[in-house]
């Protein structure tokens, strides 16, 4: 299952699937990583397992749909079954959408529709909310809107830090990433 993934920062949950042994045994391939940032250290982490990087800067042109259409242009020869947005911080347009439909998933640090858009985990941790989460689904035109594929709860322990909250919610998200695609590797050989 030939998959790009799209990131413009840490890359933590790139590298959570690109590390997986399961998963490349199960038959995922990540056959690009395509990054908004040129500075971003989601880079660093592609290089060390060997994948191929895509830098595309917004900036480069004149409109969003331009942008969109240099990544499609790229994407197109690889032969791909689903972009995987892993702290990609743009809002996907028509353009992408039409593309690639029903087949591009986000992942987001909150129980959505809760605290969607940016600095999810700091606003849930300053609502007090005793319970948060995380939020894995196909996208729509929307900011963190579509179709729910998977949530799970992180609960806030009392003496949790926004730090140590963020770091739970972080773990949380690699695991139910690994076990989302895992479903759709399986569900896919059915
Ligand atoms: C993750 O928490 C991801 O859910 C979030 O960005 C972070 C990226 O971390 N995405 C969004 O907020 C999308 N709206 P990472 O670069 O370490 O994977």
């Amino acid at each position: 299952m030939k998959v790009a993934v799209f990131a413009s920062g840490n890359g933590s949950n790139f590298e959570a699937i690109a590390k997986s042994d399961e998963l490349r045994r199960a038959g995922l391939e990540i056959e690009l990583l395509v990054c908004d940032q040129p500075n971003a250290h989601v880079i660093e982490r592609a290089a060390k397992y060997q994948i191929p990087v895509f830098i595309n800067k917004l900036s480069d042109y004149s409109n969003r749909g331009a942008y969109e259409q240099a990544i499609i242009e790229k994407l197109k020869p690889l032969k791909l079954e689903y972009i995987l947005l892993a702290g990609y911080m743009r809002v996907v347009t028509p353009v992408l959408l039409a593309a690639y439909p029903g087949r591009i998933i986000n992942i987001h640090p909150s129980l959505l529709p809760k605290f969607s858009g940016l600095e999810a985990i700091p606003r849930a941790y300053e609502s007090g909310d005793e319970v948060t989460g995380v939020t894995i689904h196909y996208i729509d035109e929307g900011v963190d809107t579509g179709p729910v594929i998977k949530q799970c709860k992180v609960v806030r322990l009392e003496n949790d830090t926004e730090e140590s909250l963020e770091s739970r919610i972080h773990q949380t998200e690699h695991q139910m990433y690994r076990q989302v695609i895992l479903d759709l590797l399986i569900n896919r050989k059915k």
